[in-house]
């Protein structure tokens, strides 16, 4: 007889991760939101020389790392959540917050994670559609709380579409949420997001709205993707306590601890590396509403396209990769017929362009689209 497991296990979705990562050098890498700078070598510098005491456990207070987050936002360490990556921090929330007969509300599209937080604990999901701009609604997400809801999730800016919405409009719905119902609002990309001003702009709603928690990583702008640290800041102490409280004590490695205070230090490059994003992913926006496609209102390092109606995404997905272009497809992303494509070097972007290019006007001339 095969191992009996937990019947909650086949209602989970299986992470759709990209595939490609065995393709070799050749291949422009263009399917999971990284960041295309390495990380500085006083960075890989502060990582390595862990490594002689990686017989010991890392401190489990993570001072340093909490402590250099405490001065930078002014918030006390007692409120800053660590964790294996932000998505160990979400999926600890989904176990702190939720049960069967609690809901949590999000939009969909949205952070492919947001569905496992339901699956797992036997809460209820509402998910929001986004509006006809692939924006968040956050009226209709205010109007679907109810008493039983425990968690609901902003995404800003969104994963997949990669548009944001305004403080000013987040903070209309806080108003309209009950203070027991404990928001995150996921900003992954925050740092590339003009719409928010800067990266402290969202700590003002912290010191007004307790239940509000800021989800925030270092595996973007700050290129350490495979380390693996995220953070939160919380509008009060109970969210950091309660996560801590349902994880293993050890949950960040002492190298990436010490990559992430030390690429804190490193700001200018930090602004460098989101101007250059910006300027590129302007550039490839230009080049593909010049295809006449369907291009969303970009605030992060990367782009969301709608194909054109002729085309099959997965024929797309298939010419690009033979083009030596891996990005991601929008139905495995909750968007059947969307591209999602995260901006990468300028060679990166132009080759990209140019097998997109390529790709369309050879589908479209072969009429190979099957029936939907
Ligand atoms: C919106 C959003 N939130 C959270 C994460 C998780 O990032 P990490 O676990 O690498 O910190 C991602 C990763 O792609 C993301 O897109």
């Amino acid at each position: 007889m095969p191992i009996e497991f937990a019947a909650r296990l086949r209602r989970m979705p299986v992470y759709p991760l990209a595939a490609g990562y065995d393709l070799g050098a050749d291949v422009a890498m263009m399917a999971s939101n990284e960041c295309c700078f390495a990380p500085l070598p006083e960075v890989v510098e502060a990582a390595r020389r862990t490594l002689g005491g990686a017989h010991r456990y890392p401190d489990p207070s993570y001072f340093p790392l909490r402590r250099a987050l405490a001065d930078r936002y002014g918030i006390p360490p007692g409120r800053i959540a660590l964790g294996n990556g932000s998505c160990d921090i979400l999926l600890a929330a989904g176990q702190a917050l939720l049960e069967p007969g609690a809901e949590l509300v999000y939009a969909w599209p949205a952070f492919s994670v947001y569905r496992q937080l339901a699956a797992a604990s036997e809460a209820r999901a509402i998910e929001v559609p986004l509006d006809d701009e692939d924006r968040h609604d956050l009226d209709a997400m205010a109007t679907e709380v109810t008493v039983a809801t425990r968690l609901l999730l902003i995404c800003n800016p969104n994963n997949p579409t990669s548009t944001a919405v305004s403080l000013e409009e987040v903070e209309g719905l806080l108003r309209r949420v009950p203070s027991h119902v404990c928001v995150i609002l996921d900003e992954a990309y925050c740092e590339f997001a003009l719409t928010l001003g800067d990266t402290y702009a969202s700590l003002d709603l912290l010191r007004k709205y307790p239940n509000l928690v800021l989800l925030r990583t270092f595996s973007k702008v700050y290129g350490l993707a495979s380390l693996r640290a995220g953070y939160a800041l919380g509008g009060a102490e109970d969210f950091r306590v309660a996560v801590d409280q349902v994880r293993q004590p050890f949950y960040l490695n002492a190298a990436a601890q010490a990559a992430a205070v030390e690429a804190l230090r490193h700001q200018d490059e930090v602004e460098r590396r989101v101007t250059e994003a910006i300027a590129s992913r302007l550039d490839l926006e230009d080049r593909l509403r010049a295809l006449g496609l369907w291009v969303a209102r970009s605030d992060a390092n990367f782009i969301w396209l709608h194909l054109p109606e002729e085309v099959e995404e997965a024929d797309v997905v298939a010419a690009l990769l033979e083009r030596g272009v891996l990005v991601r497809a929008g139905t495995a992303l909750g968007r059947e017929g969307a591209l999602r494509v995260t901006v990468g070097t300028d060679d990166e972007n132009a080759r990209f362009a140019e097998a997109l290019e390529a790709s369309l006007a050879s589908l479209t001339a072969s009429g190979t689209k099957r029936g939907r």
